[in-house]
């Protein structure tokens, strides 16, 4: 749940961006690696308005596949890594992710941008939300005022609400971390412009690189599963 921007006057604010690479050691294929969903889906027939409205089944079924696969995975030594950084800082988790693997950790402040898995909303009233307790949802399931529900994920051309949440904490960020992210889809991959250039950057993962105009960056290629609990007793040392 996403707990408020205002900042602790006592710690440090760590505000950290998540993506698909953060749960890969868990099991969750990512989307733009070598046998990542996005090879074996085209994203247009599963991810989009559009394919909502052709193939609704075809929708449901993916999310709900994915759904089910929640069910035999577990958090990994990354996850669980950053909630222990919560000893020491506020630390502000900005997921890109739609599994519940930084909650289920222990991870106290997760704020999901591209929406969860675990929730399905109405298609008439976007504010009717509901926490699913199984895996499947089925054409003719449906919200109290009769529509049909449909997945708690934003697709590929719909707006993103967190953002302007997401915006205002990176801004806040006294330390700022990227982790198992290709940072190629906006407006996630463009927060880290609003940190400030003074602000220490970490930036995990096997393919990460230098971004482009970013100054006090940490570019670290390695998997979140063995770098993160190793930066994290850094963190909690150094403070
Ligand atoms: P990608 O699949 O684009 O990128 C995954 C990143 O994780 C890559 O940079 C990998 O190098 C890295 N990676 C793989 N294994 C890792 C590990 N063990 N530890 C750390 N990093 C590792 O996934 P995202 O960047 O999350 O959106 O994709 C962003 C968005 O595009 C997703 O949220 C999804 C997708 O389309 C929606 O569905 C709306």
């Amino acid at each position: 749940m996403y707990l408020g921007i205002t900042k602790s006057n006592t710690m440090k604010r760590i505000v950290l961006l998540t993506g698909a690479g953060m749960s890969a050691e868990s099991g969750i294929s990512t989307f733009r690696d070598n046998n990542g969903l996005w090879e074996n889906h085209r994203i247009e027939e599963v991810a989009s308005p559009e394919a909502w409205v052709q193939n609704p089944e075809m929708v449901l079924d993916f999310y709900n596949q994915r759904r089910k696969q929640l069910l035999e995975v577990e958090p990994n030594a990354g996850h669980l890594a950053l909630v222990r950084l919560e000893k020491k800082f506020d630390v502000q988790i900005i997921t890109q992710n739609v599994d519940d693997l930084h909650e289920r950790a222990g991870s106290s402040k997760v704020l999901h941008l591209h929406g969860e898995l675990k929730k399905v909303r109405s298609t008439i009233d976007p504010t009717l939300v509901y926490e699913l307790d199984h895996w499947e949802i089925k054409l003719g399931d449906k919200c109290e005022k009769g529509s049909q529900l449909r997945p708690h994920i934003v697709w590929f051309g719909e707006a993103v609400p967190m953002i302007d949440k997401a915006t205002e904490l990176a801004k806040t960020a006294d330390i700022f971390m990227v982790i198992g992210t290709s940072m190629v889809v906006y407006p996630a991959a463009g927060l880290i412009h609003y940190v400030e250039r003074e602000t220490p950057k970490f930036y995990v993962d096997p393919k990460a690189f230098p971004v482009h105009g970013i100054a006090n960056m940490e570019v670290i290629r390695q998997k979140a599963g063995k770098a993160l609990p190793a930066l994290v007793d850094r963190l909690l040392k150094e403070g």
